[in-house]
């Protein structure tokens, strides 16, 4: 990678202890790590990304020790959604320890907290030997980073290091949900695991419908996750635009017909919404810097992690 040189956790461990700004890869999207108890380093996460400070951060933890520290008050559905779904793409909203700092939870008495499924997240955790925070390494309401060269691309000179995990697994944010009324357990957004796989574990648990996903968390701006391109959703079969626009198709299966357009990408030939999931960004980014007029995309079933997918989109389409 021209220009290019990724830290190792050793570095990127000191560079947090100091103070600084470490992007490192985790299962979902590469985060922006700071030291979540070090208030002027959260502060420069959100001067870096240009991101609006009403908008909480999440944090990532390798122990239940690190959890400890943030969050009081386990409730027994908190234990069975950590023991079920941790380390992986599940954030908790629980409630906050007066430790925790003002800037991270943007004032609220919630804190989210995450334990990432990825060995270079957990060994950057644990040699700064503190929890770190991590809103996706990414300008704010752009597409999230999926490969330390996305994250080099848009922040690259502004932050002391980047670890290289190669590209993430999962490819989409956490699921978000809320347990600050253990009661009424909510998803605040969808992701990584599916409404269905949290509702096997506990039971009935409420989404509060905006316009096609979970509107509640405060940085879920309708507009978000937008390419510079404008992005719109296909409905039934519409062909190509013609008059000189230049558009790109993102396909969700093989195409039956990409006549017409001047880029296409295809999410997952078979139709397979996980892998779907993991190379959603990645497309995005490729059509985004296709200088296309326009990007069409296909929608995807509303199940499993076609829900987070739509999600995304939707909020891409909105500008
Ligand atoms: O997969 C992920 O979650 C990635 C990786 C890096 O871990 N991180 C991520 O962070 O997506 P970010 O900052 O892009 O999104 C965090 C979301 C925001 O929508 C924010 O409003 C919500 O989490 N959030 C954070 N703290 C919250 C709280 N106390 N209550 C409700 N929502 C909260
Ligand atoms: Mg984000």
């Amino acid at each position: 990678m021209a220009g290019f040189t990724p830290i190792s956790p050793e570095q990127g461990a000191g560079i947090i202890r100091e103070g600084g700004l470490v992007a490192f890869p985790t299962e979902t999207v590469y985060g922006l790590g700071a030291d979540a108890f070090n208030p002027r380093a959260v502060a420069r996460t959100f001067q870096v990304k240009e991101r609006p400070l009403f908008d909480p951060l999440i944090v990532h933890v390798a122990e239940m020790g690190d959890l400890d520290a943030l969050a009081h008050g386990l409730s027994h559905l908190a234990s069975r959604l950590i023991e079920a779904f941790w380390p992986g793409p599940l954030t908790l909203v629980l409630p906050k320890r007066d430790t925790v700092p003002h800037i991270v939870t943007a004032g609220l008495e919630t804190v989210a907290v995450r334990m990432p499924a990825h060995q270079v997240a957990l060994q950057l955790i644990r040699l700064s030997q503190r929890p770190i925070t991590g809103p996706s390494a990414n300008l704010f309401g752009r597409i999230s980073p999926t490969t330390a060269r996305h994250v080099h691309d848009q922040l690259g000179d502004r932050i002391e290091g980047i670890l290289d995990g190669g590209p993430c697994r999962v490819g989409i944010e956490s699921t978000i949900i809320s347990l600050a009324d253990p009661a009424q357990p909510e998803i605040l957004r969808a992701g990584g695991v599916s409404v269905e796989e949290i509702r096997d574990v506990i039971g009935p648990v409420r989404i509060p419908h905006g316009r096609g996903g979970p509107v509640q968390a405060p940085g879920m701006l309708l507009n978000h996750y937008s390419p510079g391109t404008p992005l719109r959703i296909l409905e039934g079969h519409q062909k190509a635009p013609s008059g000189g626009c230049r558009a790109g198709l993102l396909a969700f299966k093989s195409p039956g017909n990409s006549q017409g357009y001047e880029a296409v990408e295809v999410l997952s030939r078979e139709g397979d919404l996980q892998e779907a999931a993991a190379n959603l960004f990645a497309a995005l980014h490729r059509l985004d810097g296709a200088g296309l007029d326009l990007i069409l995309a296909e929608p995807v079933p509303r199940r499993g992690l076609g829900l987070a997918i739509m999600d995304r989109l939707e909020r891409a389409s909105a500008k």
